[in-house]
């Protein structure tokens, strides 16, 4: 638990760069990072950046698998996940784009797009560290509630309520917010060797109570992450509240 969304923002950078740099990747044995978009992330992309500049980190050698894409938003969207990517965070970084893998959300096949990304995760060895964030119904990248605990990455319809918290980033028009994403599964989280998370605000407070206080289920899908050996949670004051 840190002070603010800024505390935490540095306190998962560092702790990101201090495990890139013991992994020390090469362009044969690179360092697999899962990453996610949404703002809370978004400290974290800034003192990441920083130290980038810094010469602190470099992302030569590391290969990233985002979380989730909305299907059918065109790619140069303002608010496509991979736009989002791009502004926030990859252009302002050494990785090489080749490097950069986003589901695409207007492939013609999408059940297609979606197998070949679980199984190009899988032809890297695996993602060393999934970095996720949360929505306020406890959905980890797009595993709405309800989702199934061994999910792989799939088409997901989105709920509603996640439709409406959304809507800030489409001039508060609901009518404007992508009915479905494609996201990887809970087991696809599952199955990376770390797992860290990112939550942030009182908006969070009742979804990481509830998955973290209550038991494992599929209603809050962030709590899949109790039967991980290795996950960790950093939070701000104000999402603790309901703890
Ligand atoms: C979307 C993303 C999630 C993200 C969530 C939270 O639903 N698919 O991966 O965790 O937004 O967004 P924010 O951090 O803006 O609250």
């Amino acid at each position: 638990i840190r002070d603010d969304s800024a505390a935490v923002g540095d306190y998962i950078a560092n702790y990101i760069c201090k495990r890139i740099n013991e992994f020390n990747p090469t362009a044969e044995k690179p360092f697999v990072l899962g990453l996610p978009t949404g703002s809370s992330p978004i400290a974290t992309y800034k003192a990441l950046i920083k130290l980038v500049k810094d010469d602190k980190l470099s992302f030569k050698n590391v290969i990233t698998f985002n979380m989730d894409e909305y299907v059918g938003l065109p790619r140069d969207h303002s608010e496509s996940y991979h736009t989002f990517m791009f502004r926030e965070f990859f252009s302002h970084i050494d990785i090489p784009p080749s490097q950069v893998n986003i589901l695409d959300g207007n492939a013609k096949d999408l059940i297609a797009e979606c197998n070949s990304y679980e199984q190009r995760i899988k032809s890297f060895g695996g993602i060393e560290l999934f970095l996720g964030g949360i929505g306020e119904d406890g959905h980890i990248a797009f595993n709405e509630p309800g989702s199934s605990l061994a999910s792989r990455t799939r088409i997901k319809t989105l709920a509603y309520d996640t439709i409406l918290a959304n809507a800030r980033f489409f001039e508060n028009d609901v009518s404007k917010v992508p009915r479905m994403a494609l996201t990887v599964g809970v087991a696809t989280v599952l199955d990376s060797r770390e797992v860290v998370v990112v939550v942030t605000g009182q908006r969070k407070a009742l979804a990481l109570s509830k998955a973290i206080e209550e038991g494992v289920n599929h209603l809050w899908t962030l709590s899949a992450l109790q039967m991980h050996p290795w996950a960790l949670i950093v939070t701000d004051e104000d999402a603790t509240a309901e703890l």
